[in-house]
């Protein structure tokens, strides 16, 4: 369909309504995450914009999926809450006639591999920084897979309203651990009991600071260029300081330009305190002016564009409903091309069969509804019955894989051991469907079909065997294994590849397709592996052009 608008009679309705072209609905949509490390900000942030966005009435809206204390209970009640309200994984809303839609990222570290699935799910991020921890772990993991992406990153240095650091030594730290070349795009004018709010150097403009954190509307004082004597009126002897700082920015940063950013080689920055609404609406009026539209997507065969007439997508993410009674979970689907519709029957690629949905929901902020159709960047849930594994491809028939969804080696393995025996069946079927969902990876071992289960946190092992028994009725323990990492495997020689399977016979393990992974018990073994047989390469990612740089 040609660009432009077209007024066409709804028969089955009986109205007239107005049809944008496909390009249209891309250009009017922003599909992005909120990283940090927990407790920089990233809950009350993400509020903070639907607040803005007039998505939700009142702070105190959004749960936080953060848990404070690693235990299972915990986990479970919050993902309790998050299973009644499915809606807090995506948060759409409408802003400047745009649609945003926000795609929730757990801040735990223990589910650090669910993040990284999500991030192949978005087209940007707005990464948040506590002003006065800088970079953290998190951090800095987070951001290596938005690198290995190009993911376009905006930098929000929250609680300025707090004593931190530095804004110069924070814009160094982020540079050099981050890897990322940053812009300041507002200054802040002192920090904790001397912040006096920010100079916008986009805009000319200062906004001042006021500690309410109810007040949604800022005093704004338009400045006509940095030497204005309006400064000195309005934030006294600070002017001068300011005037210095912005001159040193000036010379020391690069201009900041929209393709650099969208590149994902420049990171434009902004200070501001989420609790106080500060800084939050330049931002959001920022990041919808430069953020990207829903960008284009490899696939095994080609790379597919979200103009592609034909529909195309993937699942990135599966929430499990927690309700025992229903085992149906919810798959969320990305789209990345073309045009999604209801009931009309799609090829489930992997499995090879033709499949339609009757009730695919969208996401506005916390309501969920049935949608008709659904266009690229847009993010669905569909009720699935265990068809789905993470990584899956939808399309109109094209036989193509979407790429990029990689695992990571895990860290901590450990061997799932049946504890009831007439359950055996339940137990099978269980772990199999919670690995599908992406909560651990499953490596099966010969002989004797034994199941070692990989992740990234001890909390996974606790889910797992609360989620076993509650909802298949298994009973399951876990033994520890002394394991360092899986290692994928490629080689150009076979032969090679077959001998080092055979004398490492006990160390080798299939994952969930069907892939050999060498599972090394120390560093010290993989270097060994690694100089006897040159002619295989070990990565510990499952997928080898996006490996990950190893810590
Ligand atoms: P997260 O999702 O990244 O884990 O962080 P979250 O938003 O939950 O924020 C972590 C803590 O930091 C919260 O306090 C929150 O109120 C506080 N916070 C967020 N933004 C700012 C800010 O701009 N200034 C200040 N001073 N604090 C901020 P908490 O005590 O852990 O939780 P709560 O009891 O306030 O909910």
């Amino acid at each position: 369909m040609l660009a432009g608008f077209y007024i066409v009679y709804n028969k089955s309705k009986k109205y007239f309504c107005l049809i944008m072209s496909l390009e249209q609905e891309i250009s009017k949509r922003r599909t992005f995450g909120i990283i940090s490390h927990p407790d920089a900000g990233k809950t009350t942030l993400t509020e903070k914009l639907l607040l803005f966005g007039g998505a939700i009435q009142s702070a105190g809206a959004v749960k936080s999926n953060k848990i404070k204390k690693t235990a299972t209970s915990d986990f479970m009640e919050i993902e309790k809450q998050r299973g009644i309200s499915v809606a807090t994984s995506v948060m759409a809303f409408n802003y400047k006639d745009v649609k945003i839609n926000i795609l929730d990222t757990p801040g735990h570290k223990d589910f650090a591999e669910d993040t990284y699935r999500t991030l192949t799910a978005v087209d940007s991020v707005i990464l948040v920084i506590d002003c006065a921890n800088g970079v953290e772990a998190q951090t800095k993991k987070l951001m290596e897979v938005c690198r290995m992406r190009k993911t376009p990153v905006i930098v929000f240095i929250n609680k300025m309203d707090r004593e931190g650091q530095d804004p110069f030594d924070l814009l160094d730290e982020i540079e050099s651990h981050l890897g990322i070349n940053v812009r300041p795009l507002s200054w802040p004018i002192g920090i904790g009991s001397t912040f006096q709010g920010v100079y916008n150097m986009f805009e000319n403009h200062l906004n001042l600071f006021d500690s309410n954190k109810t007040k949604m509307e800022r005093e704004i004082v338009s400045i006509k260029d940095i030497n204005d004597p309006v400064l000195n009126e309005q934030i006294g002897e600070a002017a001068d300081d300011l005037r210095e700082n912005v001159e040193l920015i000036e010379g020391v940063y690069d201009e900041f330009e929209v393709e650099r950013y969208n590149s994902g080689d420049l990171a434009p920055v902004f200070f501001g305190s989420a609790l106080n609404n500060f800084g939050v609406q330049e931002l959001l009026d920022t990041f919808v002016k430069i953020a990207p539209f829903p960008r284009s997507r490899e696939t095994n065969i080609k790379v597919v564009n979200p103009t592609d007439s034909k529909f195309s997508g993937f699942i990135f993410k599966i929430h499990a409903n927690l309700d025992p009674k229903h085992r149906d979970r919810i798959a969320f689907l990305r789209i990345c091309s073309g045009k999604f519709e209801r009931n009309k029957f799609y090829q489930h690629i992997r499995i090879d069969k033709k499949m339609r949905f009757s009730n695919p929901t969208s996401f506005m902020a916390q309501d969920k509804s049935v949608i008709e159709e659904a266009f690229p960047g847009d993010v669905i849930g569909l009720y699935d019955t265990g068809n789905f594994k993470i990584g899956d491809t939808l399309t109109e028939g094209e036989k193509m894989e979407f790429q990029g969804i990689p695992s990571f080696s895990p860290e901590i393995f450990k061997e799932l051991v049946n504890k009831d025996p007439m359950k055996t069946k339940q137990l099978e079927k269980g772990i199999q469907q919670l690995t599908d969902e992406g909560v651990a990876q499953l490596f099966i071992q010969q002989p004797g079909n034994r199941k070692i289960v990989g992740t990234v946190g001890e909390l996974q092992f606790e889910v797992i065997q609360y989620r076993l028994e509650h909802e298949y009725g298994a009973s399951a323990a876990f033994e520890a294994k002394n394991l360092y990492k899986a290692c994928w495997m490629t080689t150009d020689n076979e032969q090679k590849l077959e001998d080092f399977i055979k004398r490492k016979a006990t160390n080798i393990a299939k994952d969930k397709d069907d892939n050999y992974v060498f599972l090394a018990q120390t560093r010290f073994l993989l270097q060994s592996a690694e100089s006897d047989y040159p002619e295989i390469t070990f990565h510990t990612t499952s997928e080898f052009k996006t490996e990950m740089v190893e810590q």
